[in-house]
């Protein structure tokens, strides 16, 4: 056997044991320093960071946000190189589709490929597949095919695309879209003229706080005619918008932006601390293009919409 205290022993004296802290006094410049140092760190790291800095004693909420959007303008290309489009375009001809959820789509340059009818008619021969043929040689155009990059369903056929090119005819909208050549400048680069009209109403559930950009304590004849200006310190919280402000202040050129589309990033910052007076909770207005323009391929924004004019 072992010698020594037993377990038994070791718990008893654990269980009547008493600890006590010694308290040294230390008179000494040096110390006593470094020590009220230390605390004095403590304290404001306390007082000032976290709550003076930090506002820690705050609680955070949660935003609920909705945004609606009106736009106004009406443009006239006046060119005479654009045949039918050259009249009088307004809104409702322009934003297509005339609501959307957190956005809209305005248009600034278009192609259009008119009278359109289900016919028949020669393919284009610049789309992917090898479309040539001749009257007597129509290998590639077997009847019934479908071309994934093409306009129609062939019929078996050749067909005259001008004068000197021969393609499959297709049965589909005729004649076929032309080539991807959007017009420059522009046809509707009048659009940066356009305002928009941002409605967004904004509220802290947890704190029973409601609030909308359009601010209650302005005169309704300033807010019908004013213009965003980030620079000017009443019309940075106008809620109408001109395309042209907008696309500037997001440092981008809308000679460029109107011809190849793109898509704009409208971001409305409400950061309040409601400790202070209703009338301190303002948002703050920025822009950026938010699709990547430094691509060789597809570049911008565009789409295929079928309209009668
Ligand atoms: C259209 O352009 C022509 C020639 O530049 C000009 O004479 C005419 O005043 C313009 N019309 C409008 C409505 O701007
Ligand atoms: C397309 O097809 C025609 C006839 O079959 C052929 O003569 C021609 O070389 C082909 N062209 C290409 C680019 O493949
Ligand atoms: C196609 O063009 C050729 C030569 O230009 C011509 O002889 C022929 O009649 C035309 N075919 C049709 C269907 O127009
Ligand atoms: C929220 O605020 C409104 C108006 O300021 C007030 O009428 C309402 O009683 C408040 N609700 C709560 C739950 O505090
Ligand atoms: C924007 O506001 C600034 C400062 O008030 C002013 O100098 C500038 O001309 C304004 N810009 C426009 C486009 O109105
Ligand atoms: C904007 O883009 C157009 C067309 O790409 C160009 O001609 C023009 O010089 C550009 N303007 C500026 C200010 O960069």
């Amino acid at each position: 056997m072992a010698d020594g205290p037993s377990f038994c022993q070791r718990v008893v004296q654990v269980v009547f044991e008493y600890d006590t802290p010694r308290i040294v006094h230390i008179k000494n410049k040096k110390v006593g320093l470094i020590n009220r140092l230390i605390q004095l760190g403590i304290i404001g790291y306390i007082i000032g960071w976290v709550f003076v800095y930090k506002k820690g004693y705050q609680d955070f909420g949660d935003i609920v946000s909705s945004v609606s959007t009106k736009l106004k303008g009406v443009a006239y290309p006046n060119r005479t190189d654009i045949g039918d489009l050259n009249r009088v375009w307004d809104i409702a001809g322009l934003v297509v589709p005339p609501q959307q959820r957190d956005g809209f789509f305005i248009m600034t340059n278009m192609i259009i490929t008119p009278d359109q009818h289900q016919t028949t008619c020669a393919e284009a021969p610049w789309i992917g597949g090898n479309v040539s043929c001749t009257d007597t040689d129509t290998s590639n155009c077997p009847a019934g095919h479908v071309e994934l990059t093409g306009n129609g369903m062939f019929t078996g056929k050749c067909a005259n695309f001008s004068s000197e090119v021969q393609t499959c005819e297709i049965q589909g909208w005729c004649p076929v879209e032309q080539q991807d050549n959007p017009p420059s400048p522009a046809v509707l680069e009048d659009a940066k003229e356009f305002t928009i009209l941002l409605k967004n109403t904004i509220s802290f559930p947890l704190f029973n706080f409601t609030k909308r950009n359009i601010l209650d304590d302005y005169d309704p004849g300033y807010l019908k005619n004013c213009r965003f200006n980030n620079s000017d310190p009443v019309d940075k919280y106008c809620p109408i918008i001109r395309l042209d402000t907008m696309v500037k202040e997001a440092n981008q050129n809308f000679t460029a932006l109107a011809e190849q589309g793109g898509i704009m990033g409208i971001f409305i910052v409400w950061d309040c601390n409601l400790d202070l007076h209703y009338n301190h909770c303002l948002p703050h207005y920025s822009f950026r293009r938010i699709d990547r323009t430094d691509s060789h391929f597809s570049v911008g924004y565009n789409f295929r919409l079928g309209m009668s004019l």
